[in-house]
């Protein structure tokens, strides 16, 4: 163990006093932190008094049995991994806790460096998703509605709450699709502002842009037969999201400029200023710095909305999140329309992996609804899915084992390691981190899933 890091605490319920105590004198002797408990009420006990690391339950257990602990694990602390003890010869009990979320299990009876293994190699997989998780948590609920677990999401995730409560203008740039909107939102989420005001630049026409954003005096044109506030006004000490900001009339750019340099504003037709306190948070699919180049956005302006900027990467950039996105996708349809749940076979799931995305998280979500809409309940199949993403896949038996990744990745440069890298790494995040049931998933035997991510350089040697 790691001598810079707390001891770990592990919590052991186990109702045979001498294994319990056994156990407790091994574990403790390795560094662990134990607690002990006899039964699984007394185990809840000690779970919603302490911060516990990892829990370690017997399944046959008078009262509430192991597995029971392990369904309230699961709904109750969902971060603390349970790994199962079962008598010798019931192997359908060791698939079914699986099933029920173990995140590895025992078979009595067992040898220590067999015990101690598998506790090494649960925390080592929670210690993982935690600090990946962790930059969720540390940021808090704003990003709820942003699904991603990938690297690149992850520095997103942490600049947003960097930025979050600056008054700085932020620009948000990424291909169509990615999430923008979404990413505007959390932002504004997080930096405490009261309302956000969002305003597609490119869906008004021009010259009904500038009242819009400004507002109007009253006779300050024809119609305008009442003063009006502008959405400037409306969003005062809360968010003006300016969506599509490239499409901004050159016309309106100065007045814009204005208000970021000074925070104030005229309405159309009014002489007197007025103030606001507006936080800026700009969009756009474009290439500002080009829209400058080629003299339809000022320069001025430009440097004004670029002060903090963040770049959502597009999907095909971080091909671990499809997975993910795909199925809460198909969670969401099914749960709207009303059907049972629904799966996404592992070729299927590949071919996903491998489609370049054009469209990014918008054409997944598309891709996804159309197909779990037509496709026959149960599972999702290579053959449900769209031509554009199946015509990628390998009509072989290479098929089967997720090798049309390949073509998808050839196109994209990558090596043939870096492909499989990339592949295991899917759907280790389908299986929610879980390794025994991500090489379910890859049919090869844990082992060397192990293997692979070791040298893969997912997970550290030892
Ligand atoms: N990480 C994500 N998690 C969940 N849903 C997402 C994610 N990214 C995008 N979406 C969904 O995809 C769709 C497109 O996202 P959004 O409108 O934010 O894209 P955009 O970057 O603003 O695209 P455009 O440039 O075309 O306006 C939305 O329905 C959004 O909810
Ligand atoms: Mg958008």
């Amino acid at each position: 163990m790691n001598e810079t890091r707390a001891p770990e605490r592990i919590l052991l319920v186990e109702d045979d006093p001498s294994l319990r105590h056994i156990m407790d004198e091994v574990l403790s002797a390795q560094g662990y932190d134990v607690r002990t408990a006899p039964d699984a009420a007394q185990a809840l006990e000690v779970l919603q008094r302490e911060s516990v690391d990892l829990v370690i339950t017997d399944l046959r257990m008078p009262g509430m049995g192991g597995e029971a602990l392990l369904a309230q694990v699961r709904t109750a602390f969902p971060d603390i991994p349970v790994i199962g003890i079962t008598a010798f010869g019931s192997p359908e009990g060791a698939a079914a806790l699986t099933r029920a979320g173990a995140a590895d299990y025992l078979t009595k009876p067992f040898r220590t460096p067999a015990l101690l293994a598998a506790i090494a190699r649960v925390l080592d997989d929670t210690r993982e998703r935690r600090e990946q998780a962790g930059a969720h948590r540390r940021f808090g609920s704003h990003l709820k509605d942003i699904i991603g677990r990938s690297r690149p999401m992850l520095q997103l995730f942490e600049r947003i709450g960097r930025v979050a409560v600056s008054p700085a203008p932020v620009l948000i740039t990424g291909e169509t699709g990615t999430g923008k909107e979404l990413v505007a939102l959390a932002l504004h989420r997080a930096s405490g502002r009261n309302a956000f005001v969002p305003v597609n630049c490119g869906a008004i026409p021009p010259n009904l842009l500038e009242s819009e954003l400004f507002g109007h005096a009253r006779g300050a044109f024809t119609g305008a037969d009442r003063e009006k506030a502008g959405l400037f006004e409306i969003a005062h000490q809360g968010t003006l999201f300016l969506d599509e900001i490239a499409e901004m009339p050159l016309a309106l750019q100065p007045k814009l400029l204005r208000v970021l340099q000074d925070g104030e504003l005229r309405r159309v037709g009014d002489v007197a200023p007025r103030v606001v306190d507006v936080r800026i948070i700009a969009a756009t699919h474009r290439n500002l710095a080009a829209n400058v180049r080629a003299g339809t956005f000022r320069e001025d302006l430009f440097f004004r909305v670029n002060v903090l900027r963040l770049d959502v990467p597009a999907l095909r950039e971080r091909p671990a999140d499809i997975p993910l996105l795909a199925e809460r996708f198909l969670e969401r349809v099914t749960t709207r329309e009303q059907r049972p749940p629904m799966s996404i076979a592992p070729p299927a799931l590949a071919a996903l992996v491998a489609h370049p995305w054009p469209g990014n998280v918008r054409e997944l979500q598309n891709v996804i609804e159309r197909t779990a809409i037509f496709a026959e309940q149960g599972e999702i199949g290579v053959a449900d899915l769209p031509d554009e993403i199946r015509a990628l896949t390998a009509s072989t038996p290479a098929a089967r084992d997720g090798s049309n990744v390949i073509s998808g990745a050839a196109r994209r440069g990558l090596s043939l390691e870096e492909l499989e890298r990339e592949y295991i790494l899917a759907v280790l995040e389908r299986a929610g981190g879980n390794r025994t049931r991500a090489a379910e998933l890859l049919g090869i035997p844990r082992r060397t899933l192990y293997r692979r991510l070791t040298e893969y350089g997912i997970i550290a040697n030892g």
